[in-house]
């Protein structure tokens, strides 16, 4: 998605915008650009393709000025080109604008601004804000703005320019993320914290429908609708190191090795000094509450939604209390049947992902109570939910989930332990009994991680296929869900994930001779039944990969070709040790074919709009 930085200060803006949105490629975007205040007046460089282009562009003519505006582009009106990206300008050349998110009804004021007599020059909504303001603009910037955007229906994050008020920079946040950075005669605008942090750790987080009028000296907050706010100041207390990569060749791969510390991360302090029971201390809910649950819903996208339906098992299976499963983008739309007693549980990574807090607000709107399970606390999603658990994952950078996916099961295992020891379908000594074997999950994990060397082997040699499939039942067709996924989004081969028993009713026909077969078999009262389903892939011709208990090897090795034994838990944790080696084989096959890793095509980190 696209990535807003902005500068207003003493030093020359073009590098700290150039560095800014260098912080925010793992977004992932198509075209970037710069607008500068210069002695010129407001000049603008901009250009299809990675920062480099621009960096190169820039070198032999740079813009040299204090205070500027930059941006990152994820194309959505236009193809991907140098006129389409941003900073957008008005007709005078005065009025400088960035912006993410989308314009819903800017076909309708573009087609008012033609008859004005405006030119355009891009295919993009955004262009159409630069001309409102310009046309809205009697002297006064934020005036300017604040009408221009009155009139604009949709999604938006803008930083915005003006040649005639050269020491101030606006910005406003509707739908989008935005935040403000504090420095010492330095003030930052971007669209995420690690675009900024190299220079303040001190933000404030705007809300939809606030602004904020930046000079070198000063930030005033206040409301699209012009009333002045006054706000916290966000410490952020992570450090810039936990977003690099440390030695690792690819976020994606030191992503993957931070899950034991993931895990220790999101237990620490919610399980009791005696080991006997989770506190959860941070839920608003009371125990009332929790008791008069009786149906839930997990909402989520991609990867959060597989961790969902993870989630749905542990809760089913520890509550006894029905979890439907949905994709967010579809929630909203089909009138989910939510009635008082229902809880929604939404599920995101970057806590911003426009399908997930739209579904949110929908349950909201229909009178549910809404529990997230997020990674970014003073998220949107963290901010509205009625209840959070923040995974403590850490930034993840790379745009294949992976340790928030894992943090986010850990995540359901304490709120479904906590849950069930507050209903009482567990006693105390079972809820004991999960929790020790949760507490050696990080050891589990660093075991698994130091056999990556057999992973990549099966990965280099899967990766000259076009097709393949994992297959599972129960919770391990949850994980093989996510294990397909993975695969696709980096390394561009084609999979599909399968209930195992599901194979047989059409898409055998798809297995011939050395198609590979990813097969989970870590549950054991349908290990059989697995078995039967490996079979009747093997008799058309599958290469199969177990992923099996340490323990099972010697029974599975006659059915299949190759396989991978993870550490013994409990068939409910299994998930949080199985996605291990399919995060690794995902991981392995995209280097065999020479993608790029953590930056996917057609893809983007965080899914701001519809
Ligand atoms: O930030 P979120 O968890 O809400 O993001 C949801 C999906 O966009 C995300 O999980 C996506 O599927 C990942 N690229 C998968 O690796």
């Amino acid at each position: 998605m696209c990535g807003i930085v902005g500068y207003i200060g003493y030093r020359e803006s073009q590098p700290i915008l150039i560095e800014g949105l260098k912080k925010l490629e793992y977004r992932g975007y198509d075209s970037a650009g710069i607008a500068v205040q210069t002695e010129q007046g407001l000049e603008v460089t901009k250009t299809v393709g990675r920062l480099a282009n621009l960096e190169s562009r820039l070198s032999g003519d740079p813009l040299r000025g204090t205070v500027g505006i930059g941006h990152t582009r994820w194309a959505t009106h236009g193809k991907p080109s140098d006129v389409n990206s941003h900073p957008h300008t008005d007709n005078s050349l005065k009025f400088s604008v960035v912006h993410n998110g989308i314009i819903e009804n800017y076909l309708e004021l573009k087609e008012e601004l033609v008859q004005a007599g405006h030119r355009f020059l891009s295919e993009t909504d955004t262009e159409v804000i630069s001309h409102l303001i310009s046309v809205e603009y009697d002297g006064d910037i934020v005036k300017a703005v604040q009408r221009a955007v009155k009139k604009m229906r949709g999604a938006f994050a803008l930083g915005v320019l003006t040649e005639y008020e050269p020491d101030r920079l606006v910005a406003v946040r509707y739908a989008s993320p935005l935040i403000i950075g504090v420095g010492d005669g330095e003030k930052y605008i971007a669209s995420d914290i690690p675009a900024i942090l190299e220079h303040t750790r001190d933000i404030y987080i705007l809300n939809d429908g606030e602004m904020a009028v930046l000079t070198r000296d000063a930030v005033e907050l206040l409301t699209i609708e012009g009333n002045f706010i006054s706000k916290e100041i966000f410490h952020v207390d992570w450090d810039l190191m936990t977003a690099e990569k440390a030695g690792f060749d690819h976020f994606m791969l030191k992503e993957i090795h931070e899950q034991p510390k993931a895990y220790r991360d999101t237990m620490l302090g919610r399980i009791s000094d005696d080991g006997r029971s989770v506190e959860l201390s941070e839920l608003k809910m009371t125990a009332e509450q929790l008791k008069g649950i009786n149906r839930v819903h997990i909402v989520a996208c991609g990867t959060a939604l597989h961790a969902g339906l993870v989630g749905k098992n542990v809760i089913e299976s520890l509550v006894r209390v029905p979890v439907e499963t949905d994709v967010a983008s579809e929630y909203r739309y089909r009138s989910p049947i939510i009635t008082p007693d229902t809880l929604v549980i939404v599920v995101s990574q970057s806590g911003e992902t426009a399908d997930t807090l739209a579904a949110l607000r929908e349950a909201q709107r229909c009178g549910a109570r809404v529990l997230a399970i997020t990674n970014v606390v003073g998220s949107s999603v963290a901010r509205e939910a009625d209840d959070v658990i923040i995974t403590l994952a850490g930034p993840e950078i790379a745009v294949a989930s992976t340790k928030a996916y894992s943090s986010q099961l850990i995540a359901f295992f304490l709120f479904g332990l906590y849950w069930a020891q507050t209903v009482g379908t567990r006693d105390e000594a079972a809820v004991a009994q999960v929790l020790a074997a949760m507490q050696s999950l990080p050891e589990q994990v660093e075991k698994l991680l130091a056999q990556a060397e057999v992973i990549k082997e099966v990965a280099e040699s899967i990766s000259h296929h076009s097709s393949l499939f994992f297959i599972g039942r129960g919770v391990d067709y949850a994980v093989a869900m996510e294990g397909s996924l993975k695969l696709k989004e980096i390394s561009y081969i084609h999979s599909e994930a399968y209930a195992a028993g599901e194979l047989k009713h059409g898409t055998l026909a798809l297995i011939e001779e050395g198609t590979p077969v990813i097969a989970l078999l870590t549950q054991e009262d349908l290990y059989e039944k697995m078995l039967s389903n490996i079979k009747e892939t093997k008799a058309r011709g599958a290469h199969v990969l177990g992923i099996v208990n340490e323990g099972q090897e010697q029974e599975v090795a006659k059915s299949v070709d190759r396989q991978f034994a993870i550490p013994r838990t409990l068939p409910l944790l299994t998930p949080a040790l199985s996605v291990i080696p399919l995060q690794l084989l995902s991981y392995y096959a995209s280097l065999a074919l020479g993608h790029d890793v953590d930056k996917p095509r057609n893809l983007a980190k965080s899914v701001t709009v519809e």
